[in-house]
């Protein structure tokens, strides 16, 4: 990135060190997240003083922990379900608990449609974390015959905003 209005090399430098560290800082963080949630998924019965909502159709998004920097959910996916095709206003890390998990990346087509670029099929114990400028844009599903469950720690607090998602898509067709 250029620094067309800032023609004095130390004023630039100081930019440029701000910016590094900015971007070092979210590394951090996301390594930070990843260990913690290697951590949780770890731990024996984690959900078992937790009461989750469970439907027969639809992800369901139990709130485990939040505050001002970040919150954190158990979603549980009964057979078949799945999300939109969406991106996130915020960082995105999860670990898949129990059962198994597809997730599909897709790459932008315009505003609102999307291309297919990648799938997996995510097993108990995997983990990702990625921030919002990845890109990020995927989709999850359940697409196997039991139950999952996996542990979300977005970046946003859950008081200001009700979802980590930023933006729907739809399927391109090509
Ligand atoms: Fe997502």
């Amino acid at each position: 990135m250029g620094l067309p209005l800032l023609k004095a090399r130390g004023p630039a430098d100081e930019l440029k060190k701000l910016s590094d560290l900015s971007r070092d800082l979210a590394q951090q963080y996301l390594r930070s997240a990843h260990a913690t949630l290697g951590q949780l998924i770890r731990v024996p019965n984690l959900l078992g003083g937790v009461s989750l909502e469970r439907e027969p159709r639809r992800y369901t998004r139990n709130f485990l922990f939040g505050d001002s920097s970040m919150s954190a959910w158990a979603i549980v996916w009964p057979p078949g379900s799945s999300t939109s095709i969406h991106d996130h206003h915020c960082s995105c890390c999860f670990a898949v608990l129990r059962g198994s998990l597809r997730e599909i990346w897709f790459d932008a087509v315009g505003d609102d449609r999307a291309v297919k670029t990648a799938e997996a099929l995510r097993a108990p114990g995997y983990i990702a974390c990625t921030l919002p400028s990845g890109p990020n844009i995927h989709q999850m599903t359940n697409d196997r015959s039991e139950e999952a469950i996996s542990i979300h720690i977005y970046g946003f607090d859950h008081r200001s905003r009700a979802s980590s998602v930023e933006r729907e898509y739809r399927l391109a067709s090509l």
